[in-house]
């Protein structure tokens, strides 16, 4: 009988799982932690769906529209078409499946103004929407636990993928308990592991969310797309790692400033009229970086939101401020700052979330949605809709027929770095080398220069640890980490190699963004190097 095997269990991996489920098609979920530990629960703002509650006329060819402008052309406008129009949809759907909203009088969805869009479109549950959304799809898988057509098993780390003729058969994990290596097969294998925070260290995402998926499938051969696009959000706050602090606030009316000559200086507002502390996230955070640079200190003032909306709508914001930052934004500003907050590329996939390996899927932080910068509340959408397309061409990929794979038993056997051991190489302290080089060198504004010197450290650390890079190596943290310098290095090199600014990649030697870049950048690693290449964006009506 088919199985599909999905590896993570966020907003991607369960709405993948329900859609399989739906049809009778059993999963397995690997999972390291369960769901409510999942990056998706962190989602604070919204979901965005043009529902057209809100008497402003809008509809999803705007959201398409502004989607696509947003990340800079970059994106497929054909799966950006197919993602805003099944919004309503699923905003629906997920209403229907019990989950809290913030409702309107008349009882319809309430939403909310955010980043980059003219309209009123993002649906929220106050300001735990990722919260709400969570309980909501784990409550649903239940009733397919019940009849076993979707099994978790928790406490199981993906370690890489098992591949027959070019063809996914499997997976190999280890159960963290015993630290044993296990085989899974699979008719086929969804990726819905999330972003890359481990490579970064300090995001406003979860500290689980470890990038190792990714960096091991890469380092297997499958092309990575727009790595160069990591997401800063303008409004984090560092308490130890960067908390977010929700875009709903400025939604809901808060402001942004900076003291100029003992005044307020409203640098948003004054800029861009139009959208003003709502303009995408790219360019708020390249403003704020301005003032920053000049050691200027950036706030986000809630003081001119009503204090009823303020308790109602983004009572979490007031409680984190209050728990983490003891901070009380009914009376003073937040000091802020731009953070890591998401990838907008990840592995290749085409419009239906295949990846260039048969029978292997990526949904979540694949590349497709968001283009060069993603807006506000298209996340928990892509996620969902990114989940149920990976089920349906999974689906329609289903053979019925059963693989006789079985993995060499040599590399079930782990096989343990030891240069830690041998050599003082801290793998911990090397990580956290790695965290500091990629801030640095990946930061708001990049240059030539500096993404060089990146690349040379990055090498570095990977020439400190080459001679024990073994490629069939399975198993422990330190096998993942020559993986991740990998990654490291394609990501530098994709950046290196984009040689504009277009939405979240800002090169201040480039400053113009370049018709002749509007291609998806592809990082491959063959023949042990790293290749990199500009790609026609898939279904481009230009033909570029
Ligand atoms: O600011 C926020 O609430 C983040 C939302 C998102 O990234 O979609």
């Amino acid at each position: 009988m088919d199985r599909v095997v999905i590896i993570g269990s966020g907003a991607a991996g369960l709405s993948a799982a329900i859609r399989l489920a739906e049809e009778n098609v059993p999963s397995f979920i690997v999972e390291e932690m369960p769901p409510w530990r999942a990056q998706s629960n962190m989602a604070e703002g919204g979901i965005n769906a043009a529902l057209d509650t809100m008497g402003q006329h809008d509809e999803p060819a705007l959201h398409e529209e502004e989607t696509y402008k947003a990340g800079r052309f970059l994106a497929c406008r054909e799966a950006v078409h197919r993602l805003t129009h099944s919004a309503p949809k699923i905003v629906n759907t997920l209403f229907a499946w019990g989950m809290s909203l913030n409702l309107n009088e008349d009882g319809t969805i309430q939403q909310r103004p955010f980043g980059g869009q003219t309209k009123k479109r993002t649906a929220f549950a106050s300001a735990s929407t990722g919260k709400q959304l969570m309980y909501t799809l784990a409550t649903r898988a239940r009733f397919f636990e019940a009849g076993r057509m979707i099994r978790h098993i928790t406490g199981f780390r993906f370690l890489k993928l098992m591949m027959e003729n070019g063809q996914a058969k499997g997976v190999l994990v280890n159960e963290l308990q015993k630290n044993r290596v296990s085989y899974i097969p699979a008719s086929a294998v969804i990726i819905a592991s999330g972003g890359l925070n481990g490579l970064f260290g300090n995001a406003t995402g979860s500290v689980l969310n470890t990038g190792n998926v990714t960096a091991s499938l890469f380092a297997d051969g499958l092309p990575a797309a727009n790595m160069e696009m990591i997401q800063y959000h303008p409004t984090t706050r560092l308490h130890g790692k960067n908390m977010l602090i929700t875009e709903a606030v400025r939604g809901e009316g808060g402001r942004l400033y900076v003291e100029q000559d003992g005044k307020k200086f409203y640098f948003m507002e004054v800029k861009y009229p139009a959208l003003g502390n709502l303009m995408p996230r790219d360019v708020i955070a390249r403003e704020e970086w301005q003032w920053i640079k000049q050691g200027i200190q950036p706030y986000l003032d809630m003081r001119d939101i009503p204090k009823e909306v303020s308790v109602h709508k983004l009572a979490g914001v007031l409680e984190a401020c209050h728990d983490f930052l003891a901070l009380d934004p009914l009376k003073e500003p937040i000091p802020v700052s731009p953070g890591i907050h998401y990838f907008m590329g990840g592995l290749y996939v085409d419009v239906n979330h295949r990846t260039p390996i048969a029978n292997l899927y990526a949904a979540g932080e694949a590349c497709q949605y968001h283009g060069a910068n993603r807006l506000g509340g298209n996340s928990l959408l892509g996620a969902m809709y990114g989940g149920r397309t990976a089920a349906d061409s999974a689906m329609e990929d289903l053979s019925g027929q059963t693989s006789s794979f079985r993995p060499d038993e040599k590399i079930m056997t782990p096989t343990y770095w030891t240069k830690d051991k041998k050599e003082g190489l801290h793998i911990p302290a090397a990580r956290k080398a790695l965290n500091r080089i990629l801030q640095k060198s990946l930061g708001i504004e990049r240059d030539e220069k500096g993404l060089l010197l990146g690349l040379s450290e990055v090498q570095e650390l990977r020439a400190a640890v080459g001679g024990l890079y073994d490629e069939s190596a399975t198993i422990d943290e330190n096998d993942a980490f020559p993986k991740s310098l990998l990654l490291a290095e394609a990501i530098l090199k994709s950046a290196l190699n984009r040689k504009e600014s277009r939405g979240a990649h800002t090169r201040s030697d480039y400053p113009d963004e370049q018709e002749s870049y509007r291609k998806t950048t592809v990082a491959v690693y063959k023949n042990g190097g790293i290749h990199i290449s500009l790609a026609a964006i898939e279904g481009d009506p230009d033909g570029h």
